[in-house]
């Protein structure tokens, strides 16, 4: 389906790399690499670690810069005794904007399941944050031929319930946990065949035209030198980038990818 109508997002997503000092020098690096023409043509979400938000989120608004600021991970509850954990309430007061939610290390390391993952997009659009909902399948699921069945399950199970406005405005991340800082991709076609298989599945789900308005993203081992290949392909609307965003001028390269396509 063709992506015209879909602004591009494209999110860095630092896991536990750099600490507040290297967030800011990061963050202060891709301002002076980006262009105000850059950010009129992609929506750029950066996602640091819990420890480095406030110093960015200071950074974003006393420089104006045009980043969007995103979180990783939250709790599914308000507040309460749950040691060690962070609420959407509390990120959406520093201004988040977008949060990750399911990505495969949160679920095979630390067992998130589905019905948590259900549970945090409630408590994401509650506090009127996006999520970023990740889904993927592992290299045995891939070998044994049940991608599909993974990945649609993960995202029938993730959408439950909610509304077709609610779905319209969140993003999917298709990110194959066997291409995740493997530097092995998916390729652009193979990535396109699932992300075309979510957009359709959206559209059982809900309708034709929240299928038509969602955002997707392709996410596992992207850089500067794969970033226009994956873009060109109609149903993939962004990528979820890991170690590439950790280094400005990569990160600012692949944020650019539509200038490289002009060459
Ligand atoms: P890499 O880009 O390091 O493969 O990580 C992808 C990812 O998990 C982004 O959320």
């Amino acid at each position: 389906m063709s992506n015209e109508a879909r602004k591009p997002i494209i999110s860095g997503n630092w896991k536990m790399n750099h600490n507040h000092f290297e967030a800011i020098q990061c963050v202060q690096k891709l301002a002076y690499l980006l262009t105000k023409d850059d950010f009129a043509a992609v929506d750029v979400t950066i996602h640091p670690p819990f420890t480095d938000l406030r110093s960015v989120q200071t950074l974003i608004d006393a420089d104006e810069l045009k980043f969007i600021l995103g979180a990783q991970h939250c709790h599914e509850v308000d507040s309460g005794a749950f040691t060690g954990e962070i609420s959407a309430m509390f990120l959406a007061k520093l201004n988040v904007s977008y949060v990750i939610v399911g990505h495969s290390e949160r679920r095979e390391i630390f067992g998130e399941t589905d019905e948590s993952i259900h549970n945090k997009i409630v408590a994401i659009q509650k506090s009127k944050m996006t999520p970023i909902l990740c889904v993927g399948e592992t290299l045995a699921e891939r070998e044994a031929g049940t991608t599909y069945e993974k990945v649609l399950g993960q995202l029938r199970s993730a959408l439950e319930k909610r509304t077709a406005e609610q779905i319209k405005s969140m993003v999917i991340a298709y990110e194959p946990i066997w291409a995740i800082g493997t530097g092995k991709t998916a390729t652009a076609d193979d990535a396109q065949r699932v992300v075309s298989a979510i957009r359709e599945e959206i559209s059982k789900i809900s309708s034709a035209n929240v299928a038509s308005a969602v955002r997707l993203q392709y996410g596992g081992s992207v850089k500067a030198s794969n970033i226009a290949e994956i873009m060109a392909q109609p149903d993939i609307d962004g990528v979820l980038v890991g170690g590439a965003s950790l280094d400005a001028a990569e990160f600012a390269r692949i944020c650019q990818y539509r200038l490289k396509k002009q060459d």
